[in-house]
């Protein structure tokens, strides 16, 4: 199967791009990660954890701290635009922005591909190819609508992680999953089980 590529930004909901990574390797997906600069210092500002910066750490770091053996993880820095996954000639199945901060999506929409993020976003929407993006900020302005609007138009899908109350989720973890599970049924993907609404009892 063509691998994903899964870029975590500056927003603040780095568990969904945690589990989001957990669950695609636990179902032996092959996955190329690019963690942006805002999301290091996120996790270090949420988590007091520090990501490797050196991609080549960054492997060995997730599968110890997800416990997970299977599947396939490339990591790479967030400013190589000479990474395989930089091109449109490199195919894959699609990639997902879990997190999405505004930043992040203006410059998307702007066009400005500063960042292998950035850059692969843009050689999705170029190719036809899935775009997934949660973006995660509150509230939001008439700049961050007409943005995500603009990305929508050009083809991108906008799934915002706005948790569901019908599933009676009774933990954070569940709710994450119920999130996570979301997000990728865009791609035809159920990466775990989750409570779907099926009318009422
Ligand atoms: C603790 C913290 C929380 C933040 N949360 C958000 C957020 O939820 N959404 C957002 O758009 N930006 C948020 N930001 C700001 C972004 O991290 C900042 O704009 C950053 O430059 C984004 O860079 P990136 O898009 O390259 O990751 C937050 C910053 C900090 C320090």
């Amino acid at each position: 199967m063509n691998p994903y590529i899964l870029a975590v930004t500056g927003a603040s909901a780095q568990p969904l791009a945690e589990r989001s990574l957990q669950l695609l390797l636990e179902n032996d997906r092959y996955v190329h990660l690019i963690i942006s600069q805002g999301a290091h210092e996120l996790w270090k500002a949420e988590k007091g954890i520090v990501i490797p910066g050196d991609p080549s750490k960054q492997e060995i770091f997730w599968r110890n701290r997800l416990n997970v053996k299977t599947g396939k993880l490339d990591c790479h820095r967030w400013n190589d635009h000479s990474a395989s996954i930089a091109s449109g000639s490199y195919r894959t199945k699609g990639m997902a922005i879990i997190p999405c901060s505004m930043g992040t999506i203006g410059r998307i929409c702007a066009g400005v591909s500063t960042t292998l993020i950035e850059r692969c976003a843009d050689v999705h929407l170029k190719e036809n190819r899935p775009l997934l993006i949660a973006p995660r900020e509150m509230p939001l302005s008439l700049i961050h609508l007409r943005n995500l609007t603009s990305l929508a138009e050009a083809g991108a899908r906008i799934a915002a992680p706005i948790p569901a109350w019908y599933t009676k989720p009774s933990t954070i973890e569940e709710m994450i999953d119920f999130l996570v599970v979301r997000l990728f049924d865009g791609f035809g993907e159920t990466l775990a089980p989750i409570n779907r609404w099926n009318g009422p009892c």
